[in-house]
């Protein structure tokens, strides 16, 4: 089969690894806005070529299907999928694509579509909200209501632009109007600018606690297959704090759990990713072929609870469970795009993995400082400590230099028995990528160590207990307030 992968990031170089490890393949393809070291040489080796271009844009990515006469189109990042990419390659250039059709993408792409689907179709683990289309309006439901909230791009900016506001409505309220005004108008103007693809601008939804893990999953629009859960860790600094980054590492297994998630929420969790994607297939016609995936969140609400959905694999997430896929990915794409998934089984090493992203130093903020250094990625000496380096926003020069793009630059995988091990093992590899202009990298020793491990674990305890006594008391997903003057008010799910 010859393959073309579309995307340039770590998440693509671990698709691109998993494509070329399968038994199907005679030829492998990229389509890239930039060399990625790692992907042009998987394709240099598997007799293909690489076409430099905008992978975003449907035209590129069809000329690149014709120029190299492949049989099936893989896409890597969300923003292709918004702009029709898997629309255009199957009915245009008539080839199968594994990627989600414009339509059904739009789960990722509207935040409010999300939850407004959510609703109509009732699916547990849906959070109140309200859209509003221009900043007055948020602004006068802002003055209004003093709740505690998460204030949001309606649209997928790129993971930018979240901000969660407690207020309790006991003290500091009139400052947390504040607060949330002033986010709001730079949602507006800021997060959302230059989105014209939408008509939503901002989202406010009601505000909720607990441990966040994202659930990836293949789908052909009937049949729904869960990998194992991940926990990515979105701060840029130690112990969760710093500005929000695409996610700094990840943590997984062994097993489909977590230590601080079971089995029956991991399961739970893929039943209500099954239900969106039948819910998908009644509002739009279109079937959901692809990947999909729940950024969740366990709630004293729902318990597994929706955060967002994702059209595609989390980065770094599908650096924890591509590598350790026994079962051949190519074979699962062919039962894919042929609505045969149900044919197929999921099979995985036995193992905890951990992956640390390591990034220039002014990720995320000033990327035009992070962006323009050298790199040196030593691999010889990350395999001799047990691990694997998936390239990031790296771009190769054609004299064989790496330079930064300003985002995460490598993502470094070990394996072991334990998370905690393998945390240990990531941080022996990590020296080993560094910037060779003297400008500094920083990474997360603490994801994946027993201590953080830990605090996960007493966050989760906490909130399955309240969870599990309102499934008991019949008031999963009901919200109840008391205004003084107003009484109690009850938001029945
Ligand atoms: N890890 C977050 C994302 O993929 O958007």
């Amino acid at each position: 089969m010859k393959v073309l992968l579309v995307g340039e990031g770590a998440r693509e170089h671990a698709i691109a690894d998993a494509i070329c490890r399968s038994g199907l393949l005679e030829r492998f393809y990229a389509v890239m806005r930039y060399r990625n070291p790692g992907i042009f040489r998987l394709v240099k080796q598997h007799g293909g070529e690489v076409m430099l271009g905008n992978s975003r844009d449907p035209e590129t990515v069809a000329e690149a299907v014709r120029r190299f006469g492949v049989d099936l189109v893989v896409v890597g990042p969300e923003e292709p999928l918004f702009r029709g990419v898997a629309n255009v390659v199957e009915e245009r250039c008539g080839v199968p694509c594994v990627g989600a059709r414009r339509e059904v993408a739009e789960v990722e792409m509207s935040k409010a579509y999300m939850r407004r689907l959510m609703w109509k179709y009732k699916i547990p683990g849906r959070l109140r909200f309200k859209a509003f289309r221009n900043l007055e309006d948020a602004i006068r439901y802002i003055e209004e209501y003093a709740e505690s909230v998460a204030i949001k791009p309606a649209r997928q900016a790129g993971g930018k632009g979240v901000k969660v506001i407690a207020d309790l409505q006991a003290y500091l309220t009139s400052e947390k109007r504040q607060v949330k005004m002033h986010h709001a108008k730079q949602v507006y103007e800021k997060y959302m600018a230059g989105y014209t693809d939408i008509e939503d601008r901002i989202l406010i939804e009601e505000r909720v606690e607990g441990p966040e893990y994202t659930v990836q999953c293949l789908t052909d629009g009937q049949t729904v297959l869960a990998f194992p859960a991940v926990q990515d860790n979105k701060n840029a600094f130690e112990m969760d704090i710093g500005p929000e980054t695409g996610g700094m590492g990840s943590i997984a297994g062994p097993g489909y759990a977590l230590p601080f998630l079971t089995e029956e929420e991991v399961k739970k969790s893929a039943e209500i990713i099954q239900q969106v994607v039948e819910a998908l297939h009644k509002e739009t016609g279109v079937r959901y072929k692809g990947v999909i995936a729940g950024q969740m969140m366990l709630t004293p609400l729902w318990g597994p609870t929706i955060i967002e959905f994702y059209a595609r694999f989390g980065d770094p997430e599908a650096v924890n469970v591509l590598p350790i896929l026994k079962t051949d990915f190519l074979e699962l794409c062919e039962l894919l795009v042929d609505e045969r998934l149900a044919k197929a089984k999921l099979e995985f090493e036995e193992v905890a993995t951990v992956v640390k992203c390591i990034a220039p130093k002014g990720y995320p903020e000033r990327r035009d400082l992070a962006a323009g250094h050298p790199a040196a990625v030593e691999e010889e000496k990350i395999r001799a400590k047990g691990c694997q380096v998936f390239y990031g926003s790296l771009d190769l020069q054609d004299d064989g230099t790496m330079i930064t793009k300003g985002s995460r630059l490598a993502e470094i995988l070990a394996k072991a028995p334990t998370i905690p091990e393998a945390s240990e093992i990531a941080e022996q590899a990590v020296p080993h990528v560094y910037l060779t202009d003297g400008w500094g990298v920083f990474h997360r020793s603490d994801i994946g160590s027993r201590a953080l491990l830990q605090r996960r674990i007493e966050q989760a305890a906490l909130v399955r207990g309240v969870y599990q006594y309102r499934l008991q008391k019949g008031l999963i997903g009901i919200t109840i307030d008391w205004i003084p003057g107003r009484g109690k008010i009850v938001y029945e799910a």
